[in-house]
């Protein structure tokens, strides 16, 4: 891989990914990170809609640069836009007419389609207009359109982005079962789905990987102490780490090095998210210390 890519637009250039290397064989991998990352970006090259600045890919043994009409039939690709859709044409009719760019015919598209929409929880959506359909429908039509020509690989851009509680749970259900015959390359701002579904984890800031692993190894290795510190005493770095205020002590959730050293009321062990994880790796410390002491002087926290 070794991928870069650049944009340059009036005579600025961002690189949004910078010599990034990774190797999903099986199962489900998460590419996570802050807002503008560069995980679409990642996603676009994959997908072949935008070609890398450097370096190549390899989906299915096969080059993105190279070969990119290849690897489009072997991946399928949901993306947080909804203008893929027809919205004057029902469900069922958008997925029938993608079925027909990958040449199937119309019986076998009509039969694809409706398989797909019961395993979307869309059956009883198929024939309404794409038009009426709420956020979450069109998120779920959209995982059907991605699915439409049984791809091996599947790239999800932010599945359950704007879905509601339950459904997201069944949209988390409905990829981790994919992804037990499929490739699935995910991103999600949302640690839950990660969690559940991803077996491994990239973590990308400002274009470079800065952490990659299983969840259960990336919680070990960040393993995390809940410690109170007296609120004068906090330093700056650490403001990242506060969740709480309690009895004029800053409750904070960070990495065991992290706290070592400083001046606590008590500490603990305690499970290690996933979320905690993130904090620890990307929190930018922008959270100004002086917040937490300013309330007590200022007045509006607990005296
Ligand atoms: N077409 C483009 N032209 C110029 N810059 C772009 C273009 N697309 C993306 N970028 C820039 O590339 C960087 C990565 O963007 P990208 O959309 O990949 O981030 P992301 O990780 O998906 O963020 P988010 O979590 O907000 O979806 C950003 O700095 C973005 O502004
Ligand atoms: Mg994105």
């Amino acid at each position: 891989m070794n991928l870069s890519k650049e944009f340059r637009s009036g005579g600025k250039s961002v690189w949004a990914l910078k010599e990034v290397n990774m190797n999903v064989h099986s199962s489900a991998a998460a590419v996570i990170g802050p807002n503008g990352a560069g995980k679409t970006t990642l996603l676009k090259i994959v997908a072949t809609l935008i070609e890398p600045t450097e370096g190549d890919v390899l989906v299915n043994g096969l080059s993105v640069t190279r070969e990119p009409k290849e690897v489009r039939r072997s991946l399928g690709l949901m993306t947080v836009s909804d203008r893929v859709f027809y919205f004057r044409l029902s469900g069922m009719e958008n997925l029938i007419f993608y079925a027909s760019l990958y040449h199937l015919s119309l019986a076998e598209a009509k039969s694809r389609a409706r398989e797909l929409l019961s395993m979307v929880g869309l059956e009883e959506w198929g024939n309404v207009q794409v038009m009426k359909y709420s956020l979450g429908m069109m998120r779920r039509l959209a995982l059907a359109r991605a699915l439409i020509h049984d791809p091996l690989v599947l790239l999800l851009d932010e599945p359950t982005l704007g879905v509601d509680v339950v459904s997201a749970r069944k949209m988390r259900e409905i990829i981790r079962e994919l992804s037990r015959e499929k490739v699935i390359l995910f991103t999600s701002h949302y640690m839950k789905d990660v969690e559940e579904i991803a077996s491994n984890i990239y973590l990308i800031k400002e274009g470079r990987i800065v952490e990659r692993g299983d969840p259960r190894s990336l919680k070990s290795k960040y393993a995390i102490v809940e410690a109170a510190v007296p609120r004068d005493s906090l330093p700056q770095r650490m403001a990242r780490y506060v969740v709480e205020e309690r009895d004029g002590n800053l409750i904070l959730r960070a990495p065991v090095e992290e706290i070592d050293g400083l001046e606590v009321e008590w500490k603990r062990r305690v499970d290690t998210s996933l979320e905690d994880v993130y904090v620890a790796l990307v929190g930018e410390g922008k959270m100004d210390v002086r917040t937490y002491q300013n309330r007590r002087r200022g007045g509006w926290g607990r005296q």
